[in-house]
């Protein structure tokens, strides 16, 4: 029987130190993106897919998380009486959006100890996980393709895109075969980060996941593997295994993804951004061009 999937993840506890000292205080998952905190992309992703259901799963500095989501009544009540009743809006939006649940990490043991601790909440369900620092444009579906996935072949789903050779190292690389659908493929291998020149493919997995209830049973038997984490990805590679869990199946992703735990990325995701919004774009497009004429 298919479910209507419900329920969205998102891991955010990661320590995040390719960004220190900015996220000596605050989760990387904070840090703003133009004017929104990369999370709340995240957020609004899993409402437009129906998602309105968030766990969020979160370490130390958890405050500033809950608290962007939560209502804040000193500072509605201070743009309310100057009548600023665009920001009020903007302000008010992050806290109605998703009805909001939180769960603590403890200690951060690797992303699939993170996705472990939502077992409670999830329940019987499939459902899916999205991670704090990985945006997907809006402009482009991917999270709704990949639940009608999910439900059409009751099998786990994850996102691939297709990287260059030369940094396959950094990602979980999938071994794929073709399926009858062209964006869609059946993975028959995954392996987490492999060392430079072994990757069995190009196909990456990004941070979007439509799982079935059963990795939670598969990841309390998977034992830390890369960097001494407990990896979805080995828990994947279980279930690509075997077909009780229904396999798994990667939806190809061609469309505009924003990596904001990196650094370059991130700077790269803010100007992307920012150059084609209305209130922003118009200066900051030719200020772009004459800087980028002025460098070597
Ligand atoms: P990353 O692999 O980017 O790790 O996590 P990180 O620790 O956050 O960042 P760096 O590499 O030290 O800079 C991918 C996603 O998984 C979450 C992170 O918050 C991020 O959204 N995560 C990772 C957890 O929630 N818990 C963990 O134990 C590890």
């Amino acid at each position: 029987m298919a479910f209507q999937i419900t329920k969205a993840v998102i891991p955010a506890a990661g320590l995040g130190t390719r960004f220190l000292p900015a996220t000596k205080a605050m989760p990387k998952e904070m840090l703003p993106v133009v004017d929104k905190p990369a999370i709340q992309y995240v957020v609004e992703e899993a409402v437009a897919a129906g998602l309105d259901d968030v766990l969020m799963i979160t370490g130390r500095n958890k405050n500033a998380l809950e608290n962007h989501f939560d209502r804040i009544g000193e500072l509605e009540a201070t743009l309310e009486a100057k009548g600023d009743t665009e920001r009020l809006q903007k302000v008010n939006f992050s806290s109605d959006l998703a009805e909001m649940h939180y769960v603590r990490q403890g200690d951060p043991l690797g992303l699939g100890h993170a996705v472990l601790r939502a077992k409670m909440h999830v329940g019987r369900e499939p459902f899916a996980v999205l991670l704090g620092d990985d945006i997907i444009d809006e402009r482009d579906v991917l999270l709704t393709r990949m639940i009608e996935e999910q439900s059409k072949r009751n099998a786990n789903v994850v996102a691939l895109l297709e990287v260059d050779p030369a940094v396959a190292h950094m990602y979980g690389i999938a071994t794929v075969e073709a399926t009858e659908t062209d964006d869609v493929v059946r993975i028959t291998g995954l392996v987490e980060k492999p060392a430079s020149g072994t990757a069995p493919s190009n196909y990456a997995i990004i941070g979007r996941y439509v799982l079935r209830p059963e990795v939670f049973e598969v990841l309390e038997n998977t034992e830390p593997g890369k960097g001494g984490e407990i990896q979805l990805t080995d828990a994947l590679q279980t279930m690509a295994e075997d077909s009780a869990s229904g396999g798994v199946f990667g939806v190809v992703f061609r469309g505009r993804r924003y990596d904001t735990g990196d650094r370059l990325d991130y700077i790269k995701a803010i100007v992307q951004l920012a150059v084609e919004r209305d209130d922003l774009g118009p200066e900051l497009r030719p200020w772009l061009k004459a800087f980028a004429g002025g460098l070597d």
